[in-house]
């Protein structure tokens, strides 16, 4: 495996002292026995664990089977709907020039109109409520997934810019702290699968270090989309542990942690994995 950006390193202590609250260097510390304080690991993106094929596919726009998804998403942007008669565009101009497209980098954020942290997905239904008239969807559907899938792409190239501290602080450090608790029948941690034995086989799939920026992703297997709040129950059944709902405060909270984690990467969303 070739490292492509071997010189990206972070300092989990260090990053967690700088920009974390106080409980995320403790949970940190206490449960990462071998990456005791000074350890640094190396940033790896999802892509590098892949077979070179899917790799190849999710680089080229019109190979890749999560494309469409983006050119859906990209044809509502400017469609109206709902009783406004309004559409995305409207208020916001077209996508690949307004500020929507740093706006995917910085979610889940907080949002003072309803006075917590939000993902994506809440914020597009906030908008289309409030701005269009139109109903929410759900997170699962392929309009969501659409939308999501645009955004995301339009944010690609750009690091994950989101806030830990500030109002973010509570729901960073419980973040963080899911991370590193180990759960389930096995009793194993985020952590530990994918801060410790990435490029380790784990079933049939080689263990990545667990970063979101691909997501939402098209599987190969199973044909379909996979947000990323599906990955984490992927995950917790891997942990023979108890899923929870889409959109769970502790999803949320996961979802935050990770991409502070893996700040010095960029979004290379809409992924495809095997
Ligand atoms: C009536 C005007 C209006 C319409 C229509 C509208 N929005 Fe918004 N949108 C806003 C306002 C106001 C904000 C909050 C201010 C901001 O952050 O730009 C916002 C914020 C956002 C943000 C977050 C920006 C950020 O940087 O945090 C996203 C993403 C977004 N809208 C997507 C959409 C999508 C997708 C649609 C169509 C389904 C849509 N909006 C329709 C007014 C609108
Ligand atoms: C038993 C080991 C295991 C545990 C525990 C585990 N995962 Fe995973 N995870 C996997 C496997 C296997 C994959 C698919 C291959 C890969 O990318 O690592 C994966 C993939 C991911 C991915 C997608 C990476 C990509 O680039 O496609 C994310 C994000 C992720 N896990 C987050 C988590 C989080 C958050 C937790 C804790 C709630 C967690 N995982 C716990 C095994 C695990």
């Amino acid at each position: 495996m070739q490292p492509i950006i071997g010189l990206t390193v972070i300092v989990f202590m260090a990053g967690a002292l700088a920009i974390g609250p106080a409980g995320a260097q403790t949970a940190a510390q206490a449960q990462t026995p071998g990456m005791g304080g000074a350890a640094a690991m190396h940033l790896l993106p999802g892509e590098e664990f892949l077979p070179s094929d899917v790799r190849a596919k999710q680089a080229d726009d019109f190979d890749n089977p999560a494309y469409p998804y983006v050119e859906a998403g990209e044809a509502t942007w400017s469609k109206s709907e709902g009783l406004n008669g309004k559409s995305c565009e409207d208020c916001h101009g077209p996508g690949s020039k307004s500020n929507v497209k740093q706006a995917a980098a910085s979610y889940p954020k907080y949002v003072p109109s309803v006075g917590k942290i939000i993902t994506l997905e809440s914020r597009i239904n906030i908008c289309r409520r409030n701005g269009l008239n139109a109903p929410a969807l759900q997170d699962i559907s392929d309009q969501m997934i659409a939308m999501v899938a645009y955004l995301r792409w339009l944010s690609r190239g750009l690091p994950a810019s989101v806030s830990a501290g500030g109002q973010a602080a509570s729901v960073f450090e419980r973040g963080s702290e899911l991370f590193y608790a180990k759960i389930g029948l096995l009793q194993l941690s985020c952590a530990q699968c994918h801060n410790q034995k990435f490029g380790q086989k784990f079933g049939g799939e080689t263990l990545s270090q667990g970063h979101a920026l691909s997501y939402p992703v098209y599987s190969l297997s199973q044909r379909r989309m996979i947000p990323l709040h599906e990955r984490f129950r992927m995950c917790n059944l891997l942990a023979r542990a108890e899923p929870q709902p889409i959109n769970a405060p502790d999803y949320v909270a996961l979802e935050l942690y990770l991409n502070w984690r893996s700040k010095q990467l960029t979004i290379t969303a809409p992924g495809v994995r095997p």
